[in-house]
């Protein structure tokens, strides 16, 4: 198998966008969210982050270039107004970093992997190729936010980079996302950490990865 990564071009009619709109709704769809999206939403979330964030794609180039995997990013003030609200009372009730703040961090906002696609890597890559992507231009700090009252599927990936869990959780059950995308998890926890740090760590963990792969192949 043979997948590149790069960056999303901003043109909505390309064969990356309708891949993008595939890989969304069947990640989002599943474990633990179960959400649904119209493709007016998915479309809005394309035209957000490739104005104003970044896009990084997954491209099987042994089927024709598909998409199969995504990874999106923002600076966090121009993440989702309920993200930066909850999080804007975090920073001042001191659960971030002093220096933390919505100029020097990046919102790790969606990832998703086809299923049939999962467990060889490919989110550790799309993360890595986001953090190199984000961390020339005031990344000082990475936060996303999982699942926290069902099985997340990406906590453990993030841990494996150093992030730290914001000690208050999220209820987002009055969100749209879960009274207009009926996602199935309400609660929802924030990991953060240093994007440098994250960087270092996430590239020694696929060069290890690789080499134990490589020992098992011989
Ligand atoms: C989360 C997701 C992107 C992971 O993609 P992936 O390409 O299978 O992940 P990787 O193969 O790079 O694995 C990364 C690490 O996470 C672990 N992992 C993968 N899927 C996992 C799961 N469902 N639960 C717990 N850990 C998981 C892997 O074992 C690996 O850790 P390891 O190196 O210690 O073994 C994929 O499961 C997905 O698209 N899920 C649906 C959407 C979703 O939940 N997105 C996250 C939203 S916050």
């Amino acid at each position: 198998m043979t997948i590149r990564y790069g960056r999303a071009l901003s043109v909505r009619s390309s064969s990356d966008y309708s891949g993008f709109m595939e890989v969304y709704r069947e990640a989002f769809g599943g474990e633990p969210y179960f959400e649904t999206y119209t493709d007016d939403e998915i479309r809005a979330i394309w035209d957000e982050h490739v104005s104003n964030g970044r896009i990084i794609l997954a491209w099987d180039e042994e089927d024709l270039g598909r998409v199969v995997g995504f990874g999106c990013s923002l600076p966090l003030h121009h993440a989702h107004h309920d993200v930066q609200e909850f999080l804007a009372g975090c920073i001042d009730d001191g659960l971030l970093p002093e220096d933390f703040s919505f100029d020097n961090s990046w919102y790790m906002s969606e990832l998703g992997v086809l299923e049939a696609y999962r467990n060889r890597g490919i989110a550790y890559e799309l993360v890595r190729n986001r953090l190199l992507d984000v961390s020339h231009i005031r990344a000082k700090y990475y936060i996303m936010r999982t699942a926290h009252d069902k099985p997340s599927n990406s906590r453990h990936l993030y841990e494996q980079l150093g992030g730290q869990p914001v000690s208050r959780l999220h209820d987002v059950s009055d969100t749209a996302q879960v009274t207009e995308n009926e996602s199935e998890s309400a609660i929802r926890v924030y990991l953060f950490g240093s994007s440098g740090e994250a960087l270092t760590r996430i590239t020694r963990k696929i060069a290890a990865k690789q080499s134990a792969s490589a020992t098992e192949a011989s």
